[in-house]
Formats: C-alpha cells, structure tokens, sequence
C-alpha cells in the first residue's frame, strides 16, 4: 500500500477553539481562500488531492474543490453525500481508498479539513507528517476546540515555502499562517 502525506489543515482561535453551533466562529473570506486556493487544492498535473471531513464540517455552499476529491467521514450515512465523492466510515477506510487501485496513481496528498475526531486521529497516524494551523490572534466564543497535540512531535516551522509569515488582517481581526512539521526521530 502506498504512504501517502496525510495533513492537517485548520484555523485555531487564542485558546484552540475552531467552531460554534456547527459553523465557523469567524468570517475571513481571504484565509479561507487561502486554505482553498493555495493549499488544499494544489496538486502536480493530472493528480488529485483527498479532502477528508466528518459530517459536520462539510464546507458550506455550492463550493466545488478543483483537483479534489471530498471525502465524509460517517458511519450512519448510507449514501454519498450532495457536493461529496466518497463516503468512507472512518480515517483508515479513507487512507486505503486512496492508497489502492484504481485511486492510488492519482491521489497526491490526503488533507484532514475537520473536525475535532478526524483530526484527533490523524495527527496520531505515522503517515502525518505537517499541520497546517491558521493562529487566529482574538478570542471567541466556540464549542468545538482543535486537539492538543505535542509540541516535541511538531515542531513550528519559522517558514515555509508558499505560506506567508507577516501577520495578516482581515475585518479587524489579525492572524498568522502556520506550519507544524514532525520531528523525525532516529
Ligand atoms: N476552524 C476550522 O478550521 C474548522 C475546521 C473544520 C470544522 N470546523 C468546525 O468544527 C465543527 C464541526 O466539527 P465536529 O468535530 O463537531 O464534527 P465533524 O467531525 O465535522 O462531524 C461529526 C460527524 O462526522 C462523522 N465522523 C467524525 N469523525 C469520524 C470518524 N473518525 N470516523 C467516522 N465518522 C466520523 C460522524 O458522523 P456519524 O454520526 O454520521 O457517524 C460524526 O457525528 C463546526 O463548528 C465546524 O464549523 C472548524
């Protein structure tokens, strides 16, 4: 079986909240066109990248991911959902889909988009290699917090290729791009 890049993608408040009442705290259009335009979606010519979600973090709208291929997480849902491709009952049934034929030739990197499980599992999974975690520098009010995971695991890239590093702002809330990339351990 192939082993491919497994991501995170997410953007965190001042104390790691990502969510409220099922939707976004926030409304930042340009960070996420960021994580549309500049992350999830850049893949070599004629690859595909998995955009991986749980049920509930399905992007809003009638959005279509160009070189993506959505995948939900469900285990109750029996078809595969309006805007979706695959529908998958957990992380490592989607892993495999891409990592086997037919898809395997053409799948490049698996990006986990949501929410609080689906990350929990993946950052834990030996084939995760970064997270990419927007700082969102205020406070609001969430429900849903993104997972601790260990800072001695992943270690915060001062750059990197393609990520702007100056502080953004957008509707008079300031954030920074970041990417945590694991340590390798010999
Ligand atoms: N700020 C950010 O970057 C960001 C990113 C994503 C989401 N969010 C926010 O986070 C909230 C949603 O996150 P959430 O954690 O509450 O829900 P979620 O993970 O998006 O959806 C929960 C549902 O998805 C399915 N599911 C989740 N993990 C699964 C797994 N490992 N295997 C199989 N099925 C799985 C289950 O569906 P079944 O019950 O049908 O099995 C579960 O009930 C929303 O407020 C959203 O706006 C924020």
């Amino acid at each position: 079986m192939d082993h491919k890049p497994l991501r995170l993608i997410a953007a965190a408040d001042s104390n790691m909240g990502i969510g409220i009442s099922g939707n976004l705290p926030w409304r930042l259009p340009n960070e996420f066109n960021y994580f549309l335009s500049k992350i999830t979606t850049v893949s070599d010519p004629g690859k595909k990248n998995f955009v991986i979600y749980g049920k509930g973090s399905a992007i809003k709208g009638n959005l279509s991911l160009p070189n993506c291929y959505c995948v939900v997480l469900s285990r109750t849902l029996s078809s595969v959902p309006e805007n979706a491709d695959y529908l998958c009952r957990d992380l490592p049934s989607a892993i495999q889909l891409a990592s086997e034929p037919p898809l395997n030739e053409e799948i490049e990197i698996l990006w986990v988009i949501g929410g609080v499980k689906p990350f929990e599992e993946a950052m834990k999974h030996p084939n995760c290699d970064q997270i990419y975690l927007t700082n969102i520098m205020a406070e609001f009010n969430c429900d849903t917090f993104f997972p601790k995971f260990g800072q001695d695991t992943f270690k915060l890239l001062d750059e990197f290729p393609g990520v702007p590093t100056e502080i953004q702002e957008e509707n008079g809330i300031k954030y920074k791009f970041q990417v945590f990339q694991k340590v390798c351990k010999e």
